[in-house]
């Protein structure tokens, strides 16, 4: 049957590295600390005048530059993943758009958080098997530097910022998408969240509750830790199930890399291996939308992935919300 396929990867990361010996200078923490708490060593960090689009069009050049077979003139949709646009509107999906010239393409952002991904490939991929479009670019993006408080030991460690890109194909003999599963649970909002123009959450009643409103990151980390541990474990059986899989028929685990622990937990709890998880926790911290993508990209170039291969990739982030899907590379 026809369906998606993923045919060209692009990523990058901004040039500054922010070390968590940076980070002991700026707030009360170590890098023991930060290296058993969450796997972290580094970070990349974008220049003051770099931004989400700008990350975006780096990739996608490098998928031109690595994947020469790559044709991008025929794109008909692009979806950028991200919540950290450098403009409310025109979105960053419009601004890649422009500047590659590519004059058959529509243009939208998909904001899922560090879920976005795997959303974003989702509605890609049914797009095509619907036969609506033909050739979607995918891009997960962000620059969590932006919106980062730097005087929060508590979220100030975690993020980083860079962006990966997968260019979706129809093909009519070897469809990629093996199974979705994915949901979302508003009522922990509170959670993990950025403001922008209220400094208010209604709950389903309309009582409304105080947020922080300096337009940065606030994160309870053990709720989203909890919600993490036992959400995407149960979302990764889900998955298994509607596949007929076992875990080990699983031949790469991609999971948002939020925190080693995490995955960690994810992979004992499920029996995934991990020897067989792709991330990028210890040189990019968490990019949240574009943490899988960085690693699916990192993989193929590194010769990792054999035609054939069952991917598993799994997000989950703010929202709160999760996502994730089998994929036949
Ligand atoms: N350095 C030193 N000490 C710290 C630091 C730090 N950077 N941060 C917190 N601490 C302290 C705390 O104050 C606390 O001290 P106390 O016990 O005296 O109160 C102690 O360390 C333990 O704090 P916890 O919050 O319990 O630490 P935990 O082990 O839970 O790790 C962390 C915190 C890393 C944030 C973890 O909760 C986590 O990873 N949560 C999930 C984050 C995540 O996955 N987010 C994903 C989505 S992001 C998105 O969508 C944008």
């Amino acid at each position: 049957p026809a369906g998606a396929r993923i045919t060209a990867t692009g990523s990058y990361v901004p040039e500054q590295v922010l070390t968590n010996a940076d980070l002991e200078k700026m707030v009360d923490t170590s890098d023991d600390w930060i290296v058993q708490r969450t796997g972290i060593r580094e970070r990349r960090i974008c220049a003051p005048d770099q931004f989400t689009s700008d990350l975006c069009i780096a990739a996608v050049r490098n998928l031109l530059d690595t994947c020469p077979q790559a044709e991008l003139e025929d794109t008909d949709l692009i979806i950028v993943a991200t919540h950290t646009p450098e403009l409310a509107f025109p979105s960053a999906a419009c601004l890649v758009q422009g500047h590659f010239g590519l004059k058959q393409a529509g243009a939208m952002d998909l904001n899922a958080t560090c879920a976005g991904f795997a959303y974003a490939l989702h509605v890609a991929n049914g797009l095509i098997c619907a036969g609506l479009h033909n050739k979607v670019l995918v891009i997960g993006a962000d620059a969590l530097s932006k919106t980062t408080d730097y005087t929060d030991r508590t979220t100030c460690i975690l993020f980083g910022d860079g962006a990966g890109a997968a260019l979706l194909e129809r093909s009519a003999d070897r469809p990629g998408f093996i199974a979705y599963h994915g949901g979302a649970d508003g009522s922990g909002a509170e959670h993990l969240y950025r403001t922008i123009l209220t400094d208010k959450l209604k709950d389903k009643n309309g009582d409304s509750q105080p947020l922080k409103a300096d337009g940065r990151i606030v994160q309870n980390g053990r709720e989203v830790y909890r919600f993490a541990v036992t959400t995407v474990p149960v979302g990764v059986s889900a998955l298994l199930n509607k596949a007929g899989m076992t875990a080990g028929q699983v031949d790469w685990f991609i999971p948002h890399s939020a925190n080693l622990r995490i995955i960690d937990s994810v992979c004992e709890k499920t029996g995934l291996s991990l020897d067989k998880t792709l991330h990028t926790i210890e040189r990019f911290g968490n990019t949240s939308a574009a943490t899988i993508p960085l690693a699916l990209d990192a993989a193929a170039k590194a010769g990792k992935l054999q035609d054939g291969d069952n991917l598993l990739m799994y997000g989950f982030g703010g929202g709160l919300v999760h996502a994730g899907l089998l994929w036949r590379w």
